[in-house]
């Protein structure tokens, strides 16, 4: 899968969650420490923008419902019932931050 420069890391602060667009995918990501995860911004309930939820960790929550995401799978976490939103290989070389898109 081809790896896309989406950010800088300076632009992506940690504790809030951050909107990119890379290969026409909406992708939120969400910054731990000098670890950068990335996910489907649309949330798997009713698609709320997850990029507009609140980051505590590696839990990211939708805005709209509370839906809570585990950023390093894309696994919900509640409620625990299975739900999940696409998530993508990331990685931060030199700076800059990189992800696998299809
Ligand atoms: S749309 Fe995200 S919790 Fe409902």
């Amino acid at each position: 899968m081809p790896a896309l420069r989406v950010a800088r890391l300076d632009d992506v602060p940690a504790g809030r969650p951050t909107l990119v667009e890379a290969n026409g995918l909406r992708l939120v990501l969400a910054r731990v420490k000098d670890d950068v995860f990335a996910c489907q911004d649309a949330c798997a309930h009713k698609g709320g923008p997850l990029s507009e939820g609140r980051l505590s960790g590696v839990r990211l929550a939708c805005p709209w419902h509370g839906w809570m995401y585990d950023v390093r799978t894309g696994e919900c976490v509640l409620p625990g019932r299975g739900h999940r939103v696409a998530s993508y290989a990331a990685r931060v070389e030199a700076g800059e931050v990189w992800v696998e898109v299809p």
